[in-house]
């Protein structure tokens, strides 16, 4: 399946998404984990650094490219965090079709509560919070051992910061899916076990 997930920061577009690739054998491609490891690179619109640290979006030209990689050779994917405004989404049009359009509804201040408090591993990228899905022993991940880390635009401004970001510029890429026929919304302030449930039927009902 090409399915595209969509909501917020925060509204758990990782968490489910990570579950989507294991559970139908398809690749993640998610544009935040990618800028993330190549922070620093020089492109000729600066680093990507210096646009996440702010919480705005990295130029379009980028992210496009780092998409079009990603998907080229993809049998099935999961789309995460991408695309974030009309210009992403024309662009994906032209480079591919999608069975499905996942949309995770959570509202503002849960938002900002799920971001200051996720903690990430730096080995596997497992995702925690510090209340809502606390590691067994604190700072470690379940699944590897590896050291929590948090990220450095999870501070209470950069994030609210990129949830008016959000709210400027992707609220017509859920109207255009919405219009398109392909967009299922999902109730996002369940529990992550819950949301699953829902994710899993709407991408069954699309297979
Ligand atoms: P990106 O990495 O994509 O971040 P984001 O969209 O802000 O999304 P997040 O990763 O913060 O949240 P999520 O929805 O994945 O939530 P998660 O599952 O982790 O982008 C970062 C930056 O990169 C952008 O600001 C921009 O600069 C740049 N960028 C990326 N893509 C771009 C693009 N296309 N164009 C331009 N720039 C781009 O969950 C969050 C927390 O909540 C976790 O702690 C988790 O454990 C917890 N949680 C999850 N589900 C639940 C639940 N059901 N109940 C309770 N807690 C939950
Ligand atoms: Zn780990």
């Amino acid at each position: 399946p090409r399915i595209l997930i969509l909501g917020a920061p925060g509204a758990g577009k990782g968490t489910q998404s990570r579950r989507l690739a294991e559970n139908y054998g398809i690749e993640h491609v998610t544009t935040g984990d990618a800028l993330r490891a190549n922070k620093h690179m020089e492109t000729e619109y600066g680093t990507p650094a210096e646009f996440m640290d702010a919480g705005e979006l990295v130029p379009d030209p980028v992210v496009n490219e780092i998409v079009k990689a990603a998907i080229e050779d993809a049998e099935g994917f999961v789309l995460d965090g991408y695309p974030r405004n009309e210009s992403q989404t024309e662009y994906l049009d032209e480079i591919t079709d999608l069975d499905v359009v996942l949309y995770l509804d959570v509202a503002d201040d849960e938002l900002v509560r799920r971001l200051t408090g996720r903690r990430v591993c730096e080995e596997c990228g497992a995702t925690y919070h510090v209340d809502f899905n606390p590691p067994e022993e604190s700072g470690t991940c379940d699944e590897c051992g590896g050291d929590l880390y948090q990220r450095d635009d999870d501070t209470e401004e950069t994030a609210r910061e990129r949830i008016t970001v959000y709210e400027e510029n992707t609220q017509p890429v859920i109207d255009y899916f919405r219009d398109a026929g392909l967009l299922v919304e999902i109730d996002g302030e369940q529990t992550p076990d819950e949301v699953w449930a829902d994710v899993e039927d709407a991408v069954d009902v699309h297979l």
